[in-house]
């Protein structure tokens, strides 16, 4: 099969189109025919040598792929040959890749691949950072940073459908207005704005109960500034470097509350379950919309990964295959 790999860590110049085994199902997995593969900020910073970089190389990135299931291992359900389906993978930019039977989500035919392919790690992490560990709840404030990216549009719609007040952050004018489409009450322009200033003048000084942080080191100070008394500052990204290291004296004043998320935190199964089925619900229902906002062949990874690392996508970034 085709797939792409990278030999060195560097720049997107690294991802490679070539020839490499096809995977074979072992027990409790399955082999996709790969349709869509969700290119994931956290792939760039892979490819850089800034995470994950104990993985040895050569190295197939990608963590997600919907498509067709092709082949079935040792004491898999056969009926899965032939069905749609989205999964968490190893290696998803390829013509083909394995994943877990255990963790297959079934696509109904009104879900496109590209669709399913924001639905895990994006959607898990929108869900996970707004309910599990934000706890958010209706009559409350949120700012949510880099509200038009991938994991934004979707927090932002789930923050709303919880009933809160959603104050999103973006640079630029098209994700200012995507960011409002999608539900966002108020949009700071934080590559031109003060953000902990717009928030207290939209707040009548009173700031807002969460914050959910995944640009990290160029917003820290204003998230941190924004909250009021008792709030919750939820950290589960670095888009523009590590934050500070917090100093717990300094969250006294306020109270304040600052926890984290990662999508690869063991969670029960059950409450995993529960969670891909209310985004799969939520998006037949069409009440949460998947902005796919730039879909590339697979073998123009790198195109998608500068794309994505110069800021200038929105919503989900997919690979489709060429055939
Ligand atoms: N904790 C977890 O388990 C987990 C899981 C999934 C994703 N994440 C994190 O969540 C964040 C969003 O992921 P995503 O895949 O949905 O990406 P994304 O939001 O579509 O893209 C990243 C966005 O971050 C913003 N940004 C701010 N400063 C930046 C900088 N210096 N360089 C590049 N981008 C910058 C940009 O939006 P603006 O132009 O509007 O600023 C950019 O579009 C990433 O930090 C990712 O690592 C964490």
């Amino acid at each position: 099969m085709k797939a792409i790999r990278y030999h060195q860590v560097g720049g997107p110049e690294v991802l490679q189109w070539e020839d490499t085994p096809e995977p074979v199902p072992g027990p409790g997995e399955v082999l996709l025919r790969v349709h869509a593969a969700g290119v994931n900020f956290a792939d760039t910073e892979r490819r850089r040598g800034l995470y994950d970089a104990q993985v040895p190389l050569p190295r197939i990135l990608g963590s997600e792929a919907a498509g067709v299931v092709r082949a079935v291992g040792p004491g898999v359900d056969p009926s899965w040959v032939g069905r749609r389906v989205v999964a968490l993978t190893k290696g998803a930019y390829a013509e083909a890749a394995l994943a877990p039977a255990g963790e297959l989500l079934a696509l109904p035919p009104e879900v496109s691949f590209a669709e399913a392919a924001a639905l895990l790690v994006q959607g898990l992490t929108a869900y996970h950072v707004v309910h599990t560990v934000g706890r958010v709840e209706a009559g409350q404030t949120v700012l949510i940073h880099a509200a038009a990216g991938g994991v934004g549009v979707l927090a932002v719609q789930l923050a709303k459908a919880a009933g809160a007040r959603v104050i999103g952050t973006v640079s630029g004018e098209a994700k200012a207005k995507l960011a409002r489409e999608v539900g966002a009450d108020d949009v700071i322009r934080y590559d031109q704005e003060d953000v902990a200033a717009r928030v207290q003048a939209l707040t009548q000084g009173r700031g807002v109960e969460r914050v959910l942080d995944s640009v990290g080191a160029s917003t820290w100070q204003a998230s941190v500034d924004a909250l009021a008394p008792f709030g919750h500052l939820v950290s589960y990204g670095n888009a523009s470097g590590p934050p500070p290291l917090v100093e717990v004296e300094s969250l006294y004043a306020k109270s304040l509350t600052v926890s984290a998320y990662w999508l690869r935190t063991p969670v029960s199964p059950e409450v995993q379950r529960r969670a891909r089925e209310a985004l799969l619900a939520e998006v037949v229902a069409k009440r949460l919309r998947i902005v796919v906002g730039l879909t590339l062949p697979l073998s123009q990874a790198g195109e998608a990964h500068r794309q994505l690392e110069g800021r200038s996508t929105v919503g989900k970034v997919v690979l489709v295959s060429e055939d």
